[in-house]
C-alpha cells in the first residue's frame, strides 16, 4: 500500500475491478472488456445477481433515509462506488439538505469520476483511502473537512467488506471505525453471503480481479455489529430490510445481508 493508504495509483484495465463490474451488472457505462466479462461469467454462475445488485442498491437509499430521518447530518460513505444515480448525498440531501458525506474508496477510477461529479460542492468530499487502514480513514484530513467526529456519524460499508478477507481482520476494522464514532451514530452495512445458494463458482470469477470475494454467514456477518444495536428488522436479506416497495422476484435467493445498528453507549 502506499503511503495515503491506496491500494493502487495506477487505473488497471487488465484485471476487471468490483466497482466497474457492479457498474456494469447495474447498466453503467464505466467499465472495461475484462470487467464485462467478469460481470457475464457472475450473471451465468448466479443468475439473480443483477438484481441482487439493484435490491443492495435499494437497501442503501432506504437505510441513508433511514439514518438522516433518526436526525444523523453526517454520512462516511466507505467503499463509495462509481456514480450511479441517485448518488448517496443527492439521497440524504433530499431528507436534509444540511447532509455532508465523504467518500471514501480505493480505486482511483472511483476517486476521479466522483472528485468530476462533486467539484465545487461544499458539503461532500472524494477521499481516495483504503478500509484496510481505518485509522488513516477517520485521521485523513479531507474526511475531517466534513465530518466531526463528537456529533453522530453514520458510516456506511454497503457491500464492501467481502472484499476483504478474514486475514485482513474486518472485524477488527470495524471495531476501529467504532471506536472512532459517538454515541447516536449508527452503521450500515452490506454483504454477500453463500447461505441461500452454493457461490463458489462467483467466488471464483473474482479470483481474477483486483479483490476476493469472500461470502461470510449470518453469523459471521451479525459479528461485525457487535457493540451496536440492529434496529429491527434486524439483518435480513437486502430486499426485506423495511421494504418500500414489493420484494422483487428472486428475493429469496438474493444472497446479500443488510442491517442498520445504531451505537448507544
Ligand atoms: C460493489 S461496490 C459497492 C458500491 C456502493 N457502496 C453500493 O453498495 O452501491 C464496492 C466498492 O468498494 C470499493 N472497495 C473495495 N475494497 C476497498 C477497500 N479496501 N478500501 C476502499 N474501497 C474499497 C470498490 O472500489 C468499490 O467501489
Amino acid at each position: 500500500m502506499t503511503h495515503d493508504g491506496s491500494g493502487a495509483k495506477e487505473i488497471d484495465t487488465s484485471r476487471p475491478h468490483p466497482a466497474r463490474i457492479y457498474d456494469y451488472l447495474l447498466g453503467g457505462k464505466d467499465n472495461y472488456d475484462v470487467d464485462r466479462r467478469a460481470g457475464d461469467e457472475l450473471a451465468a454462475t448466479a443468475p439473480e445477481v443483477r438484481i441482487g445488485l439493484r435490491a443492495n442498491r435499494a437497501f442503501l437509499r432506504r437505510a441513508v433515509r433511514y439514518v438522516v430521518g433518526s436526525g444523523v447530518r453526517q454520512l462516511l460513505d466507505i467503499g463509495t462506488g462509481l456514480p450511479t444515480s441517485p448518488n448517496v448525498h443527492e439521497v440524504a440531501q433530499e431528507v436534509a439538505p444540511d447532509v455532508r458525506v465523504a467518500y471514501v474508496d480505493n480505486d482511483p477510477i472511483v476517486s476521479a469520476h466522483g472528485s468530476a461529479l462533486l467539484s465545487g460542492c461544499g458539503t461532500t468530499r472524494n477521499v481516495l483511502a483504503d478500509l484496510r487502514d481505518p485509522q488513516a480513514v477517520v485521521d485523513h484530513p479531507e474526511v475531517r473537512q466534513v465530518i466531526d467526529f463528537d456529533e453522530p456519524v453514520a458510516v456506511l460499508l454497503v457491500a464492501i467488506l467481502h472484499f476483504l478477507t478474514d486475514a485482513e481482520k474486518p472485524e477488527q476494522v470495524v471495531a476501529t471505525l467504532r471506536d472512532a464514532l459517538p454515541a447516536g451514530s449508527f452503521l450500515v452495512l452490506s454483504h454477500a453471503t453463500g447461505d441461500f445458494a452454493d457461490r463458489t463458482a462467483a467466488q471464483a470469477v473474482y479470483n481474477k480481479a483486483t479483490a476476493t470475494l469472500n461470502l461470510r454467514s449470518r453469523a459471521e456477518v451479525e459479528r461485525f455489529f457487535d457493540g451496536f444495536d440492529l434496529v429491527e428488522p434486524g439483518l435480513a436479506q437486502v430486499p426485506y430490510w423495511r421494504p418500500d416497495t414489493p420484494p422483487p422476484p428472486r428475493s429469496g435467493e438474493i444472497g446479500i445481508y443488510g442491517g442498520v445498528a445504531r451505537k448507544t453507549g
